[in-house]
């Protein structure tokens, strides 16, 4: 057999309502330090030595998104974030879900190969019935989307974080028994790379999440992205005192967004007295701000233009459609539809 470059597939969700450019973009602090940055470092270490599939999953994103243009807008949205962080199409698959409609004929294939019993123990799906809601055949399932997306292109590793343990598991468990059943080599197995990317706090101190309402959106103009930052939690030691800035939340986010050399600058500043919070959170903005702004006139650039971003999506979809009619034609050979 020849060997041929590892891949590595990720899916990205574009979900919540939509936000305006003004306003910074879905995309907030905590996906960016917590998710695309050790994404983009795992892609171009050692000079590229995966293989990169990134799609967003919009399928995905109708279990819970019930607005077109909030959808739509995500979509690109997605996508022009991590064109602006650094991701190159040229080098990485870059592509709507959607995109590619084999992946329900895989799905359906996977669906006719799962235990009920083991969707009913999927985490969302379960999760939604403990809260008295009713789920959607969708929600339930979600994981065999999922696994169709991993293994329609071949993914040898899935970079993704644990609360996506369980759906590595169930497409894994898919995949195995597709080469039982039909034969080794009918498809890959892919393999979870769990990232212990950083728990990015947000400006009250608890996990960086929508859901708290304590978010900095990442590309907020700068003068709203400074008022989010002085808006950091802190206590109000008087501005004299010496600081110790292990466990204050406005040296915690310096540390994920400044070097190590800038953090120990802070961090002598702190303990010497004479240095305020609000100075701290003046810095973190003055840092932040630094490493966004090019990233930032990239992203308006790009959300400006939508259709050199649906272009780039339809190029990264025109080789992803390829991979994933090849497996095709080696999955429905195997199972006897062809
Ligand atoms: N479920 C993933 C999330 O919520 C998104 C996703 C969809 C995905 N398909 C995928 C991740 C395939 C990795 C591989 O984050």
């Amino acid at each position: 057999m020849t060997s041929r470059k590892k891949i590595s597939l990720t899916g990205i969700q574009p979900s919540g309502r939509a936000v305006s450019i003004e306003e910074g973009g879905a995309i907030h602090l905590g996906n960016y330090l917590g998710a695309i940055v050790p994404a983009l470092e795992l892609m171009a270490r050692h000079d590229y030595e995966y293989n990169g599939v990134y799609f967003i999953a919009d399928y995905h994103a109708l279990t819970s998104q019930r607005d077109a243009d909030a959808l739509r807008q995500n979509v690109r949205d997605v996508a022009a974030t991590w064109l602006a962080a650094g991701l190159d199409p040229s080098r990485t698959l870059l592509f709507r879900q959607s995109a590619v409609p084999e992946v329900f004929e895989l799905s359906w294939i996977f669906a006719c190969l799962t235990a009920a019993g083991q969707l009913e123990r999927g985490h969302a799906f379960k999760d939604a019935l403990d809260r008295g809601q009713a789920p959607s055949a969708g929600l339930f399932n979600y994981p065999l989307l999922m696994a169709a997306d991993i293994i329609l292109y071949d993914a040898d590793v899935v970079p993704v974080g644990a609360d996506q343990r369980q759906h590595l598991e169930i497409a894994r468990d898919i995949a195995t028994r597709m080469n039982h059943v039909y034969g080794e080599g009918t498809v890959v197995v892919p393999e979870a790379l769990i990232t212990d990317a950083p728990i990015v706090p947000g400006n009250d101190g608890r996990k960086m999440s929508k859901s708290y309402g304590n978010t900095i959106p990442l590309f907020a103009p700068s003068k709203a992205l400074r008022s989010a930052f002085l808006k950091v939690k802190s206590d109000s030691t008087p501005l004299e005192t010496p600081k110790e800035p292990e466990g204050a939340l406005v040296y915690d986010l310096y540390k994920l967004v400044a070097s190590e050399a800038q953090t120990q600058e802070l961090a002598a500043k702190l303990r010497a007295g004479n240095y305020g919070w609000g100075h701290a959170k003046q810095e973190l903005y003055e840092v932040f701000e630094a490493r966004i702004a090019p990233m930032r006139e990239r992203y308006i650039q790009l959300r400006q233009n939508p259709e050199e971003i649906d272009a780039i999506l339809e190029a990264g979809a025109v080789e992803a459609r390829k991979r994933a009619q090849a497996t095709m034609e080696r999955v429905r050979r195997a199972v006897g539809i062809l």
